[in-house]
């Protein structure tokens, strides 16, 4: 019997996808329950290197179902796409695959939207994935969502979408941009939903089942706990939870039977898109911590934002999640630093602070307090076991732990399979 969620306690981009990738190697049923084709799970086994959006990665466990429940924001051109790569390196997807029909779709006047609006706002932008996520969850919770159950029907898609139009329309021209036509819409888009049809299935019974019968289920998060919509530094955010606890509304997990949350944090901080990161590194140090570990987003290539680990924010994201183990991935992104930082709490105005009692005006002039750490300046890749681990990196593993108060169960040491070792 155990129900894992394994979710992000930092900016998103924690590694998330490899650990599911690695925890799916036995499940039965994986999950993905929030977030849209906003979220980029890299993945590398041995079919390949896959950047993956929408499907769960857990898809690479042959004797695994999965299931895209109803919390993720569908596109389906991405979708498409990523079945066909995922095809045509060798899955097999047939029976395996699940999607809800309650599952909202992004349709094309909510990316248009994102972008118009991004550049609207100018200096007031986030710094969205342009992926059409907030106006389509807007839509979604005011009720002027397209579910894919509405795809089934030519009649009710058609006047769904013609009224959106109406609204949409004026939107679209009011800020510069063009109004959109029905008829291509509802062309293309029939297209895709038929493409779609054998994997339609309500999900539900399924889940249960599999929870009642103590089959191994996994819950897999995109994004993290700092950019949801509540507890992050508003409107720095994405526009679903990225929480263990959302969940159950986007997979109707009940709260009760989740067993362990697996909260994924990086060895340090990245964000990729606007908003406070209290540590981050400007100049030459945050360069070198890019270029080291590849910073670039999976989605958009755009560069992340880089600094030092900050323990006070997932001392909290833990927390707020309910975690009972950390993985700490990316490791050995640091190898080749000679020193090495972690902020172990914030003071504003010379005095200490809480994540928490600080709303986004406070976060943006909070000052990080460094706990200086020496680097290890050797190669930690090929390192299978955490005695075999440098002893600094040891006691920079250590002090993580102790400073977020949750084990670290799990360390990778590279973006392969194997370069990962468990701690007891
Ligand atoms: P949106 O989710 O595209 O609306 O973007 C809102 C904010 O969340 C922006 O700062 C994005 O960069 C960030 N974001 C959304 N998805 C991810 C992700 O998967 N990883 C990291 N940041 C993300
Ligand atoms: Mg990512």
């Amino acid at each position: 019997m155990s129900v894992t969620a394994v979710v992000g306690g930092q900016w998103g981009d924690e590694g998330k996808g490899r650990v599911v990738d690695l925890l799916g190697q036995d499940a039965d049923l994986i999950i993905r329950f929030n977030g849209g084709a906003n979220a980029g799970h890299t993945v590398m086994n041995e079919l390949g290197t896959f950047k993956m959006h929408l499907v769960p990665c857990g898809i690479f466990n042959p004797r695994a179902t999965v299931v895209i429940a109803n919390g993720v924001m569908l596109d389906l051109e991405v979708l498409a796409t990523e079945l066909n790569e995922i095809i045509a390196a060798g899955v097999d997807v047939e029976n395996r695959l699940l999607i809800s029909p309650r599952c909202h779709v992004v349709m094309p006047y909510h990316k248009l939207l994102d972008g118009l609006c991004e550049e609207a706002k100018g200096a007031q932008s986030i710094g969205t994935t342009r992926r059409g996520i907030g106006p389509a969850f807007a839509d979604k919770v005011s009720y002027n969502g397209i579910r894919l159950a509405d795809m089934a029907d030519d009649d009710v898609f058609r006047d769904k979408l013609e009224t959106q139009l109406l609204l949409k329309n004026k939107l679209l021209e009011a800020l510069g941009g063009e109004a959109l036509d029905a008829d291509e819409i509802l062309t293309t888009y029939r297209e895709r939903y038929q493409a779609l049809v054998p994997f339609i299935c309500e999900p539900f019974d399924i889940i249960q089942e599999a929870m009642a019968g103590g089959r191994r289920v996994l819950l897999e998060g995109a994004q993290g706990a700092m950019l949801d919509t509540d507890w992050s530094a508003y409107p720095y955010c994405t526009a679903a939870s990225p929480l263990a606890g959302a969940s159950a509304a986007g997979a109707g997990i009940p709260p009760t039977r989740l067993d362990d949350i697996i909260c994924v944090v990086k060895a340090y901080s990245t964000r990729v898109g606007n908003g406070p990161l209290p540590t981050e590194l400007h100049g030459e140090q945050g360069d070198a911590l890019r270029e080291a570990g590849q910073e670039y987003g999976a989605t958009t290539g755009r560069p992340r934002r880089c600094g030092w680990f900050d323990a006070e924010v997932v001392r909290f994201t833990c927390t707020l999640n309910g975690a009972t183990e950390l993985a700490l991935t990316r490791l050995d992104v640091l190898d080749n630093f000679e020193t090495l930082r972690i902020s172990t709490g914030y003071r504003l105005d010379g005095q200490p602070v809480s994540y928490v009692a600080c709303d986004v005006r406070m976060l943006e002039r909070c000052e990080p307090v460094l706990e200086e750490h020496a680097g290890w300046k050797c190669p930690t890749v090929d390192v299978r076991s955490f005695g075999d681990l440098p002893a600094a990196a040891q006691s920079y593993v250590e002090r993580i732990e102790e400073l977020i108060g949750v084990p670290i169960k799990t360390v990778c040491v590279g973006p392969e399979r194997e370069q990962r070792f468990s701690r007891a």
